[in-house]
């Protein structure tokens, strides 16, 4: 073993995975998994700070999260503008005194529509919310993490329509997902010698009002099932672990990684 190699101590060693004392904002804290996201960063200690459109839909994620002995803000953001995130970090820092940890989970699928016909304006929107919506928090989490220098994770949720295309009309989504993959590892380049870690979680397909389209669609489901290795949608715990491995001590020196939680649907 080499001796000029700093090794942690098996203290140090328990708390890998440990967020205690870490606020943690989320975006898209009222959807799906941005709510799930926000249950399980504060099991491993963190507290939140809750981002989405409307702050009512965030209600039963703050009491949960209270529930669990951690400290929840919910406030209204519009990702794609710039004033209100801008606004929303000002927020985080005055209620929580800091940010540690970004989450940018907001995002939308728009209507999948043939690329021929496609409307370009509601091409823009899901290009706004996914791509604009994810540069935009994390520059505000890259600018507190430069101020407070200590470093700080930034985790983007991708997908795997970022890197395979579909033919079932995905000219939005799909390209929007594959410009978050490559922000990700931009922003983590960018960031390194700052000791910001910026990754990305790519999820397969998981049942929420987002997919809802492809749910109501047997033979799509079909489809998308026989494209999953393991044969099934995610759940939402699938991403926890994900979520806690990259906002932890245990992934310091991972950076730029686009973590496919996918069921095998990218190895083949
Ligand atoms: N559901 C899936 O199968 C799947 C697969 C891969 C990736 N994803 C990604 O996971 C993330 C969460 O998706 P979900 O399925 O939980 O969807 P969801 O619809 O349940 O949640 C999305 C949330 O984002 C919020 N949001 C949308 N636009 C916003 C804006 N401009 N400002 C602030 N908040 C905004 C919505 O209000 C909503 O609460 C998305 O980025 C999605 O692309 C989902």
């Amino acid at each position: 073993m080499a001796e000029d190699t700093p090794r942690k101590t098996v203290e140090e060693l328990g708390k890998l995975f440990d967020l205690t004392g870490k606020v943690a904002v989320v975006t898209g804290a009222g959807g799906t998994l941005g709510h799930a996201l926000c249950k399980g960063l504060a099991v491993y200690g963190a507290d939140i700070a809750g981002w989405d459109m409307k702050t009512d839909i965030m209600d039963d994620m703050v009491a949960e999260v209270e529930g669990i002995g951690r400290k929840a803000t919910a406030t209204a953001v519009n990702v794609t503008d710039d004033a209100s995130v801008k606004a929303a970090m000002e927020k985080v820092i005055a209620d929580h005194g800091k940010v540690n940890i970004l989450v940018t989970v907001a995002g939308t699928a728009g209507n999948r529509q043939p690329a021929e016909t496609f409307d370009i304006d509601e091409w823009q929107k899901v290009m706004d919310v996914n791509v604009r919506g994810t540069m935009l928090c994390a520059k505000y989490a890259g600018a507190e993490y430069e101020k407070q220098g200590d470093g700080g994770k930034i985790i983007t949720i991708g997908s795997v329509r970022g890197f395979l295309g579909h033919p079932g009309g995905y000219a939005a989504y799909g390209t929007s997902k594959g410009a978050v993959h490559l922000l990700t590892k931009q922003l983590a380049t960018e960031w390194a010698k700052k000791r910001i870690n910026v990754n990305a979680i790519a999820p397969s397909i998981f049942w929420t009002p987002l997919t809802q389209q492809v749910r109501d669609d047997p033979e799509l489901v079909k489809i998308f099932m026989a494209r999953i290795p393991m044969g099934r949608a995610a759940e939402l715990d699938d991403f926890i672990g994900a979520a806690v491995y990259l906002a932890s001590p245990a992934s310091d020196y991972v950076t730029g990684l686009v973590l496919s939680v996918d069921g095998g649907a990218v190895a083949g």
